[in-house]
Parts: structure tokens; sequence; C-alpha cells
């Protein structure tokens, strides 16, 4: 197998170059005066297994799609045997059904435009909503890397500590979280108006007085979600308050407006590269693509 070391993900394909042994491309890329990407396979990949790292996290997640659909595309066109695209952070993922009438399902669209650039199967990590794989044209598997998070706490000290997931749906987040710290676990419920996009959280019989409480969720967009989190965790009298995230994007001041409410630290991968990626996706992604090869 070789790892194509996509723009948006280079230090990531390294490591999981230098973990599984297998030989890196680079990509020579760049962005023409009127917007357009460019990209440029700098190496081999005739009759290759490939894997092509590259994430579509924010900001300019769109070019970074396009530059995944070019490199898929070049990949092929150098005789590569099969394409495997490893997208750690799946733009448009949160669009995967018609919520409103006259919408499409822009991450199937995505996948779609993948397959015809070349693509043939598909690793993310923490998709939104995992059902949304079946629909793909290709085989995709989302993995998670909420151990790896929770070892991160384990590693600081923070072994038993409360993981809490800030909406219901993401409950499994948590109780996979708390096999590897061994504390208790639990969720706030979270409604969201589909028009305004508002959001109210509540928290119902939800005891972590006097508790360590760590937040995990897939996604910190605009922080608000663990913003309100934090608000509550506080009012019922917890002692310290964590977040961890698969996918930091911190749209805006979200860093600041989560320290400001009093979470203590906040983790995420780099899924998203930037000041809070503190745990590497690499050993999840190696694991996956040696099982592969
Ligand atoms: C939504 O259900 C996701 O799991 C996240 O909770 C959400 O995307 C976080 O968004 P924000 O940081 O803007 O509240």
């Amino acid at each position: 197998m070789k790892i194509v070391c996509g723009p948006a993900s280079k230090e990531l394909a390294e490591r999981v170059s230098a973990l599984t042994g297998f030989g890196s491309v680079p990509v020579a890329f760049k962005t023409f005066p009127d917007g357009e990407s460019y990209v440029r396979i700098e190496g081999s990949l005739k009759g290759e297994n490939v894997a092509i790292v590259q994430t579509a996290c924010p900001p300019a997640q769109d070019g970074k799609l396009f530059q995944l659909a070019f490199m898929a595309d070049a990949a092929r066109r150098g005789g590569a045997e099969k394409v495997t695209a490893v997208v750690p952070y799946l733009a448009y993922a949160r669009q995967d059904k018609t919520f409103l009438v006259g919408e499409g399902v822009s991450v199937e669209t995505v996948a779609r435009m993948l397959k015809a650039a070349g693509v043939d199967e598909l690793v993310t990590v923490n998709i939104h909503s995992e059902p949304a794989l079946e629909h793909f044209p290709f085989p995709a598997k989302s993995l998670s890397a909420v151990p790896l998070l929770a070892e991160y706490f384990v590693q600081k000290g923070y072994s038993a500590a409360f993981a809490l997931s800030p909406d219901k749906g993401a409950m499994s987040i948590a109780r996979q979280a708390r096999q590897v710290l061994g504390g208790d676990a639990g969720h706030l419920d979270k409604e969201r108006d589909r028009y305004t996009g508002q959001t109210v959280q509540t928290a119902k019989g939800l005891n972590v007085k006097g508790e360590t409480v760590i937040v995990f969720d897939d996604i910190i967009s605009t922080g608000g979600t663990i913003v309100g989190a934090a608000k509550i965790l506080r009012e019922k009298g917890a002692k310290h308050v964590f977040c961890a995230c698969v996918h930091g994007l911190l749209i805006g001041d979200a860093e600041k407006r989560i320290l400001d409410a009093g979470v203590e630290e906040i983790v995420g991968t780099d899924s998203v590269p930037g000041s809070v990626s503190k745990v590497s996706l690499a050993p999840l992604l190696s694991q996956e693509l040696k099982a592969q090869e």
C-alpha cells in the first residue's frame, strides 16, 4: 500500500506512513489566482493499493473535497489498483437526510462525487450518523476515536471521571469513553429548532455533584452545545469540567467561549489540525489500513 499525503492532512498521513511502514507519496498543490485548486501526485502509483489521507474540515472544506477528488482521479490515471479515501472529518455529514422539504442529502452527493472521481472505498472517523454510510455508492466505514480521547484523560490522571454526552443521540460516545475511564456515564437532552438552529439543553436526573466531568461530543462547531453543557454542570455542582471532541472545528471564538464558560481543557484530534488537536488519529487509521492490506 502507498499513503498519499493530502495537503489538508500532510502530518497525519506521514505519521500513518511511519506507523504502518507503507511508503508515503507527497502531493504538490497550489491555488490558482482565481481560487481553483491544483494537485499533482509526486510518485508512481501504478498497480498500487492507495490510501489518500485528506481531511475535509473548515476552513475551505469545499476546496479540500475537490483536492481529494482530484487526487483520486490522478491516482486512477496513474494506474492505481484501488483507491481508499481516508477522510477523518467528512464535511457535510450532518446533512444526512432531508430535514425540510426542498433540501438535498449533501453527504450522499459528496460520496457520489468521490465515486465518480475514482474512489473505491472510504474510511472516516466518528461520522455524525453511521446509517448515512449505508447509502454511499462504495464500502464506507466510520472508526471511533473516542477510546483514544478517553485514554488521553486516563494518562492525565482523570480515570473514573464522569463521561457525559451533550445529547441522548451521542450517548454511545459517552459509553465508549466510560469503558476506558471506568467511571459513570450519562447524557443531557438537547432540542434543536430546525428553522432557527437554536437549541435548548436540559438535564433530567443527572447527579454530578463533586464529580470530574468530561463532556464527549463528535463535533464542536460554534461551541454553543459545550457552553450550555458547562453551565448546567456548574449549576449541578460538578467539581471539574473538561471537554473532548473528535472534530474540533472551533468556529470563530468558540475556544474562548468554552474556556470562559469554565471548561478547564478542550481536547480534540488531528482530524482538524489546530490548537486543540492533542490526540493523533494515526494509530487508529494505521490499524485499519494494515488490516485492509
Ligand atoms: C450535533 O448534534 C453534534 O453532535 C454537536 O453537538 C454539534 O455539532 C455541536 O455544535 P455546536 O458546537 O455549534 O453547538
